[in-house]
């Protein structure tokens, strides 16, 4: 069956369709898309302001009746548990006392309980801990408790893609990983929209673990825009990819270079924080709503040439090459052993190297120029 032809089965049945990577299909008031998402298996229920695939109402199907456990209470794992106890289910904290998690969990006013009673108890148990420190806190309060018919579900595939965690066999293990902060994930999900999520299975013990990952990415909202079902290592590789090359890693060290060339040219540094730091949020705006060749059209003429003739000698042959070898430090889990170390010598290396990043005329050029904004909200 064409891909078309299976995307039109869902107007006719309630239910995720397949549809293969690169396929390429007409939705109504979505135009012709194509499905190019790296390296993912396929769509499933993707299509935002379709009624008949509002999973959010449908989807939650396979966690009617059962009990959500979220352990650690952060940015994610907040977001989950409220998203989830507003769709219906019954959920678990599972939190650590003394710190933010505990206060957040108390002001939400959510059933606190210890981690070996999450794990026994709980149908679907996400994991809300640092990526760091899931495995010590799994082999000691949750991999005793396991047992066969549970999911224990990631937000991000870091531990099982590097062989840190090994669920116990029968246990169901998925993903769902919102494509975004845990803040964006509940303010979406407040104003009746959604961030999309990719959703992968590792192990189906059950037969059903699609449903019960499909039903929690529904009750955080997530079906409300889409849900790319991929795999753990492909999540993973590219989310580590993405936040070291561009997100955070790449931006961050443009920003600095470029900030420090015009200063030590002799240019003020609020100037230099303007041009080169605050001003991206526009350009990165219009991409983000309307793409980079629309983004082209909106600057001027002398910035388009300035960009397309110019930005290829910035990123250029030296800066692709040292990409392909984070890339391989990635996959090859040469990362991965690198930060688990760093984490447990008591990661002094990684406070040094923030630590450098603070205080610096850079940030004090940035609260100056903030001050001229008092309307700008933190997010
Ligand atoms: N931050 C994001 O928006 C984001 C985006 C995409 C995916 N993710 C993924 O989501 C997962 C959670 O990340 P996060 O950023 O949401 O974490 P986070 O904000 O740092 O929250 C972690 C939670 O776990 C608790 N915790 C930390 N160490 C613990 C330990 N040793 N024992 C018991 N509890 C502990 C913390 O409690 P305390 O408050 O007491 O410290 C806190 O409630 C990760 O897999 C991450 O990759 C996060
Ligand atoms: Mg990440």
């Amino acid at each position: 069956m064409s891909a078309q032809r299976r995307y039109n089965r869902l107007k006719t049945y309630d239910t995720a369709v397949h549809i293969s990577r690169f396929d390429t299909v007409t939705a109504p008031g979505k135009g012709m898309f194509r499905v190019d998402a790296v390296r993912a298996r396929a769509w499933v229920v993707v299509l935002p302001g379709m009624k008949l695939i509002d999973a959010n109402e449908k989807n939650l199907d396979a966690l009617a009746g059962k009990t959500a456990a979220v352990v650690g209470y952060g940015n994610q794992g907040r977001a989950h548990a409220l998203n989830l106890r507003d769709s219906g289910l019954k959920v678990l904290a599972a939190q650590r006392p003394g710190g933010r998690g505990h206060r957040w969990a108390t002001e939400d006013e959510f059933d606190i309980v210890p981690v070996e009673q999450a794990a026994k108890t709980a149908d679907l148990l996400i994991m809300g801990l640092p990526d760091e420190s899931a495995s010590d806190v799994y082999r000691a309060d949750i991999q005793p408790h396991l047992r066969p018919g549970q999911t224990l579900g990631f937000i991000h595939g870091f531990n099982i893609r590097f062989g840190f965690i090994t669920p116990p066999d029968g246990v169901n293990c998925v993903m769902v990983a919102p494509k975004g902060p845990g803040t964006l994930v509940r303010s979406l999900f407040e104003e009746g929209k959604g961030l999309p999520a990719l959703l992968a299975v590792e192990r189906d013990a059950t037969g059903d673990a699609l449903a019960v990952a499909l039903a929690w990415a529904a009750g955080i909202g997530a079906t409300r825009s889409g849900v790319i079902e991929t795999t753990f290592a492909a999540e993973t590789e590219a989310d580590l990819f993405g936040e070291q090359v561009i997100l955070c890693g790449g931006v961050t060290s443009l920003m600095k270079a470029a900030f420090e060339t015009l200063t030590e040219a002799g240019f003020a540094p609020e100037l230099a924080y303007i041009e080169c730091i605050h001003e991206l949020k526009q350009i990165v705006d219009l991409i983000y709503t309307q793409g980079m060749a629309d983004m082209r059209e909106r600057i001027s003429n002398t910035a388009a040439y300035g960009d397309v003739s110019r930005g290829p000698r910035i990123v250029d042959e030296r800066v692709r090459a040292s990409m392909k070898e984070i890339l391989s430090e990635i996959q090859s889990g040469a990362f991965a052993d690198e930060w688990i170390a760093e984490h447990r010598a008591g990661a002094r290396k990684f406070r040094t190297l923030l630590d450098q990043d603070t205080n610096t005329p850079l940030e004090s050029a940035g609260a100056s120029v903030r001050k001229l904004m008092p309307w700008l909200k933190k997010a």
